[in-house]
């Protein structure tokens, strides 16, 4: 965390924040995942100097940091936190393991991290499925989750480069690359996907 450290564009207060914020995910978290929030945090670090003020740079740390938080919940738990907080999850995100963590999470965030923050929660909740009305933080936690540092795949060594690019163009290619790789396995789209791509590609 040596970067948080020595980030300027943090006051002292934010930076015990966020390394106490730290420990407490550590303690809590599986190694893998804890070091995966950890890679995003860092991959989005490096690129948001180019893309946001200080103020935002502080959320995005705190949003990268919790992105994941709802994983250490089981899926049953989640659905059950959804059913009995009344969240709004629709009954195709209730039906999906990996994307109902994002969409809970925010609910979870909120709760046991006192966040009220809308923006650290809009991105938290918006990470996995993404939406048409994505801001830069929100772009941002989106992308470094998908080409952190231990994500291995064809082409991921280019759309790091095209994160500090041109962040819009790099979004685009990393939805393209989700959306591929989910018809290729034979994987379900989110209702909102070919809205969402519409969207990014300058469409309605
Ligand atoms: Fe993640």
């Amino acid at each position: 965390m040596n970067f948080i450290k020595n980030d300027l564009s943090l006051t002292g207060n934010q930076k015990k924040y966020l390394e106490d914020l730290a420990g407490k995910i550590k303690n809590i978290m599986p190694a893998s995942l804890y070091r995966h929030t950890i890679n995003t945090l860092e991959f989005a670090c490096s690129i948001a100097k180019k893309y946001l003020s200080d103020k935002e740079f502080f959320k995005l740390s705190i949003a990268c940091m919790l992105h994941d938080y709802g994983k250490i919940f089981d899926y049953e738990e989640l659905m059950k936190i959804a059913r009995e907080e009344k969240l709004k999850v629709s009954e195709f995100e209730m039906n999906c393991p990996p994307l109902l963590h994002s969409f809970v999470g925010e609910y979870l965030v909120r709760r046991d991290f006192d966040i009220s923050d809308l923006k650290i929660l809009k991105a938290i909740r918006l990470h996995t499925v993404g939406s048409c009305s994505m801001g830069i933080l929100e772009k941002i936690l989106f992308i470094a989750d998908k080409i952190e540092k231990d994500r291995n795949y064809e082409g991921v060594e280019n759309l790091r480069g095209l994160a500090v690019a041109n962040i819009n163009l790099c979004l685009l290619e990393v939805y393209k690359n989700n959306i591929i790789y989910n018809i290729k396995k034979d994987k379900l789209l989110h209702p909102d996907t070919v809205k969402i791509w519409n969207n990014i590609c300058g469409g309605i």
